[in-house]
């Protein structure tokens, strides 16, 4: 069942999107070699809390913590410990919030000090699919229009997408319908029409696209050992042009994104 907001709906919406994109900047302020995820994951509570939000992925399904950390060839899912961020890795924070009866959620793939060229166009090339994505969230459009140009951006670079975890619906429950595949095809799945709120997340792996779950339940890694990046934003479906209720905004004032 596809859940349309109203506009009240969005802006509560928009609050949660907003408390988690400044949350991930306040968490890209500690991310530096030494810093531990755990720590990271701390302040995130911290500032969610302060700012009258309850963390979002907390119990949720039984996970342990506010924060989703995901470094190098973990994909998604990984649960903050006492793991020490080193110079030239890759971390995905991915984060959620809940307040006035509903969820926000975005993430962002960082780089831990100085990160080799390869890895940084991973990560530069995962943040355009999504962007693409997002250029096809628009009323009257399919849901494969935006997997096919997700894929199509991250394959053209060499890269690929993972199949078994999607996008989503956000709303009152962190994961509604539908479903938002990073790959697809054009013309494919149900029509969008305005009012529909969506995650866009693609996960794109420098090598092939098949991954693994640990053994702690969570964690979702590569199994050829390649990084993956990771990136996530919340629209809204509009007439012309999709409205992003989250942004990166804050984050890229804290860090350096030359490219
Ligand atoms: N935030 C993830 C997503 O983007 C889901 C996290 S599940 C949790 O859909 F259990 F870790 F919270
Ligand atoms: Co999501
Ligand atoms: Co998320």
């Amino acid at each position: 069942m596809l859940v349309y907001k109203t506009e009240e709906e969005i802006e509560i919406i928009r609050r949660n999107n907003l408390l988690v994109s400044k949350t991930l900047a306040e968490v890209a302020k500690l991310i530096k070699p030494g810093i531990t995820t755990l720590e990271l994951d701390k302040r995130a509570e911290e500032y969610i809390r302060d700012n009258g939000a309850v963390p979002g992925f907390l119990g949720y399904g039984g996970y342990p913590n506010t924060l989703c950390t995901s470094v190098n060839d973990e994909v998604v899912h990984g649960i903050p410990s006492n793991r020490v961020l080193k110079e030239g890795d890759i971390v995905s924070v991915d984060c959620g919030t809940y307040m006035e009866g509903f969820y926000g959620d975005t993430a962002y793939t960082f780089p831990v000090g100085e990160v080799n060229k390869d890895v940084r166009n991973l990560m530069k090339t995962t943040k355009e699919s999504l962007f693409k994505g997002i250029e096809n969230a628009v009323e009257g459009f399919r849901i494969g229009d935006i997997g096919y140009a997700v894929q199509l951006h991250a394959e053209n670079a060499g890269y690929s997408v993972v199949r078994e975890m999607v996008g989503h619906g956000l709303g009152r429950e962190m994961h509604e319908a539908p479903e938002v595949p990073n790959y697809g095809k054009r013309g494919r799945g149900i029509k969008l029409a305005e009012g529909l709120v969506i995650c866009i997340e693609p996960m794109i792996n420098m090598g092939n696209k098949y991954i693994k779950q640990d053994p702690d339940g969570w964690t979702i890694r590569t199994i050829d050992g390649k990084p993956s990046a990771h990136y996530e934003l919340a629209v809204v479906i509009r007439k012309d042009k999709a409205e992003i209720l989250s942004t990166f905004k804050y984050i890229e004032e804290i860090i350096n994104i030359e490219e």
